[in-house]
């Protein structure tokens, strides 16, 4: 049987989620029970492994006039679970500009309902994808340490014994709560990847900012995969990865590498599971 370390949170509602072993349910209540959200904070929301480093590389290039940070992207887009256990909520209260943070938060976490005038730009990928980078993710670091090999963690994945929990939960209560409002920008990983251009103008026109043509060209060049994964403040190997790890947080960048993982009948196990969970959904992914 395959391990590895984690904590159990709850949400409001008394569901229960493992995550990354370095939060507690202390951390967790504090943004449940006393974290303010603002009317013009941004939300970068995912189920990990969808893409939240790229768009966090994303706004914070539209937002500065397409040049690059020079201070690790988790400093300048906190996480919001991971930077409140480091230094409480209390340093997110004091920031006098525009807050844009990243989260895996699922839904019933209540953020959107705190205050719905806040902006989420939800990203999904499809899961076969997403399983595969989670594999990765969550064997390479060390807070996590996952200890099976793919096809143990393949019935994990299904189960939704993983970190954030199921796939279908997270990304089915976003995507339905986003069809109801205009604050919440729900994107697709492999739009990302076929049409940039038009998802970087998309963001800027919903936190509102002019995206210009000489704009536009430096953010898709400074957010391409060459340039994130050269870049020590987008893929850095920081504490939490396993030193020797032969892979980094920006492993691939591509889709359809879960064919080089999934066996034909891991492959029908998941179309079914998929077909059941997603028919009359109205959301569907591109797996190539
Ligand atoms: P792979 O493991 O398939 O390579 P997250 O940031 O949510 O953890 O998502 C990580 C995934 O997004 C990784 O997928 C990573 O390579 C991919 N990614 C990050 N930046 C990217 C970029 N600029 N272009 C394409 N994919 C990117």
């Amino acid at each position: 049987m395959s391990t590895y370390n984690y904590t159990i949170i709850e949400d409001p509602q008394g569901n229960k989620f493992k995550i990354t072993s370095f939060m507690t349910q202390e951390v967790i209540d504090s943004i449940i029970k006393k974290f303010i959200v603002r009317n013009d904070d941004v939300f970068i929301t995912t189920y990990p492994r969808s893409g939240t480093t790229w768009m966090q590389q994303i706004v914070y290039l539209i937002t500065h006039q397409g040049i690059e940070s020079d201070k690790h992207l988790e400093i300048v887009i906190p996480y919001l679970e991971r930077a409140s256990a480091l230094d409480g909520i209390k340093k997110f209260d004091q920031m006098a500009e525009r807050r844009y943070f990243k989260t895996h938060l699922p839904y019933t976490f209540n953020l959107y309902q705190k205050n719905p005038n806040a902006k989420f730009i939800y990203i999904a990928r499809n899961p076969k994808d997403c399983a595969v980078s989670l594999y990765y993710f969550m064997v390479n670091n060390y807070k996590i340490a996952y200890d099976g090999k793919w096809d143990d963690f393949f019935n994990l994945f299904i189960m939704g014994e993983v970190i954030y929990g199921d796939w279908f939960n997270h990304v089915l209560n976003w995507w339905s709560k986003s069809r109801e409002t205009d604050n919440i920008l729900f994107l697709k990983y492999e739009d990302m990847q076929n049409n940039l251009g038009e998802i970087i103008k998309k963001v800027g026109s919903f936190i509102n900012i002019q995206v210009t043509q000489e704009l536009l060209d430096k953010v898709i060049s400074n957010s391409s995969f060459t340039n994130m994964s050269n870049n020590s403040n987008t893929n850095l190997s920081w504490a939490a990865w396993r030193s020797e790890a032969t892979t980094k947080p920006l492993r691939k960048g591509m889709s359809g590498d879960w064919k080089n993982y999934f066996t034909l009948e891991q492959n029908s196990i998941f179309d079914e599971i998929y077909n059941k969970k997603m028919t009359g959904t109205g959301l569907n992914f591109d797996f190539e």
